[in-house]
């Protein structure tokens, strides 16, 4: 497995909530780091080299626990798609499903259905995660590795709080 693309180690991937990480488009990367190549070291990786553009097409994800295995999601509600269901402190969960906070959508972790709420029937966007020798690693070929924990949160709404009850 590529050491660049490892997310976390299985431990740290918690049993009852969210573990939030970063990635970013591979064919815009790609552009980037060559122009970027042109005058820098070559002994940056891609990861650092998009962290210094501030790409804007850098996307959360989340991991959730399986039993055995772990999922990858990006971090948007289906509902309205610019609320992260993980806010940078994991995400609410229930019974194995992941909860959106805003209008209480629930997913479940394996599947990614919204089982019950106002998108019902749609599916979170999948990141493929692969566990490999106690670690978990981006294998999804449509993405790069960033880094882990959430966007910087400027011009986002991190703050809104739940309209229900739990
Ligand atoms: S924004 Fe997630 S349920 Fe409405």
């Amino acid at each position: 497995m590529d050491d660049s693309r490892r997310i976390a180690s299985l431990e740290d991937v918690p049993d009852e909530t969210t573990l939030l990480f970063r990635v970013r488009k591979r064919g815009r990367l790609a552009s980037k780091r060559e122009a970027k190549l042109e005058t820098e070291s070559e002994t940056k990786t891609e990861a650092e080299i998009g962290e210094e553009s501030g790409d804007e097409e850098t996307k959360e994800a989340i991991l959730v626990r399986l039993d055995g295995d772990v999922a990858g999601w990006l971090n948007y509600c289906q509902h309205l798609t610019h609320i992260q269901l993980d806010k940078g402190t994991g995400a609410t969960m229930r019974d194995g499903e992941i909860i959106c906070e805003n209008h209480g959508a629930y997913f479940e972790s394996d599947s990614g259905l919204c089982t019950f709420g106002p998108c019902e029937g749609a599916y979170l966007n999948s990141i493929d995660v692969t566990v490999d020798g106690g670690s978990v690693f981006l294998t999804d070929e449509e993405y790069e590795y960033v880094g882990r924990g959430g966007i910087e949160t400027d011009g986002l709404d991190r703050t809104s709080t739940s309209n229900i009850e739990f």
